[in-house]
């Protein structure tokens, strides 16, 4: 996959961008605050996910601008399509999104149809920060193998969501105790699917995480890492049929009914599963040094990038946000094995942190505005 043409206007602080991108290599160079980030942003966007750096939708605009526009071609390894996204402050700042020509008002179909994966510094938070941020990881790296499956996460968030309102009901005795088991049938249908989609996507990183590790720590440290069901074992989430694992989940909201009614919120459930990190047998985000966590961190997006590539045969567009500068020669050379067939955007402050081991083209990002260097890495 990659991109061959790329405009943005009014994007936070972009201003007439528009750009060719090389097919491999694409380096965006430029000074603090300067857009290079924003860029990688507005790139990001297209992918349908929240951006990259915590990002609300209200803070895409310009501060100016009345209106932001992208527009993207990219190819997907079999046909050409092209994504445009726009937002007019006027009207409420509502967002006006197309795919090959077709408005579309979800933003899955982006997400179906474009993929990427993005490394900044604050990914070593996919590590140190909470459960949460790893649930949210494997699923959108699971549902980025398995479409379709994102509408079994969104409805676990929407029926969590009706559950714990209905909890709460009950509590203050607006409806009978027996209502809440009315969502217990979809709640465990969603949720069964959800954690066999996340079991599946862990058992296939795992070996792939811990052979990079294994690479960047030249066999001195082991990492292994597991899903941690909170419902049952990962064997039985492997062997057990769908409507058996189904009844168990039913059985555990029941039997925890009790316990929900005193908390106010639905205790069990995949709302608590865990990514779980060790290195050398210990929790990466309680024992780790910063070094490791930055470390378990990549190896956790290089499989992702890895393992897209291997599964779907189309290899998605790498995004690399202020990174290079912190990865010593023998990381940089890792990233650069595992992304070799890949389209890959950099953006630093200065070439000379690189050390490049394939050519490309080099970008200049000053005040928003992009300009492309004539010379070639
Ligand atoms: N909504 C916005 N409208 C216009 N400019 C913005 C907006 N949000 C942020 N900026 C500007 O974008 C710049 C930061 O861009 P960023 O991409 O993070 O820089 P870089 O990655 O090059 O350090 C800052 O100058 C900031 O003022
Ligand atoms: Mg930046």
């Amino acid at each position: 996959m990659h991109i061959t043409e790329f405009s943005a206007d009014g994007f936070r602080n972009l201003h007439q961008v528009n750009f060719a991108p090389d097919q491999r290599l694409n380096l965006i160079i430029g000074d603090n605050a300067q857009g290079k980030t924003n860029l990688l942003d507005a790139i990001w966007l297209m992918t349908g996910c929240r951006s990259f750096h915590g990002l609300k939708e209200r803070h895409y605009l310009g501060f100016t601008a009345d209106y932001f526009q992208c527009r993207m071609r990219f190819h997907d390894g079999r046909r050409e399509q092209e994504i445009k996204y726009s937002q007019e402050r006027s009207q409420q700042r509502k967002r006006k999104i197309s795919l090959n020509g077709v408005e579309i008002l979800k933003t899955g179909s982006l997400f179906e149809a474009f993929h990427c994966v993005a490394f900044s510094p604050a990914d070593t938070e996919l590590v140190s920060g909470t459960p949460e941020k790893r649930r949210t990881f494997m699923d959108l790296c699971a549902c980025q193998l398995h479409p379709g499956g994102m509408q079994y996460v969104s409805r676990m968030a929407l029926l969590l969501q009706q559950r714990n309102a209905g909890l709460q009901k009950i509590i203050k005795g607006r409806i009978g105790k027996e209502t809440a088991l009315l969502w217990d049938a979809q709640l465990s249908d969603a949720g069964v699917h959800v954690s066999q989609m996340r079991a599946n996507y862990i058992q296939q990183i795992a070996p792939l995480c811990e052979e990079l590790y294994h690479v960047i720590t030249g066999g001195t440290e082991k990492l292994e890492i597991s899903y941690r069901s909170a419902f049952c074992d990962i064997d039985a989430l492997m062997h057990l049929s769908q409507e058996e694992l189904k009844l168990l989940y039913q059985d555990m909201l029941k039997a925890h009914l009790a316990e929900d009614l005193k908390a106010g919120y639905t205790c069990k459930g995949v709302q608590r599963d865990e990514l779980q990190l060790l290195i050398d047998g210990r929790p990466v985000h309680l024992f780790g040094s910063q070094g490791q966590k930055k470390s378990t961190a990549l190896v956790l997006k290089l499989a992702q990038a890895h393992l897209y590539n291997q599964k779907l045969k189309r290899s998605p567009v790498i995004l690399l946000d202020d990174v290079m500068g912190e990865l010593d020669e023998q990381r940089q050379k890792l990233l650069y094995r595992t992304v070799e067939d890949m389209q890959v955007f950099i953006t630093l402050c200065h070439a000379s942190s690189l050390r490049l081991e394939r050519s490309g083209k080099i970008f200049q990002m000053k005040k928003g505005t992009l300009r492309a260097f004539s010379s070639r890495v």
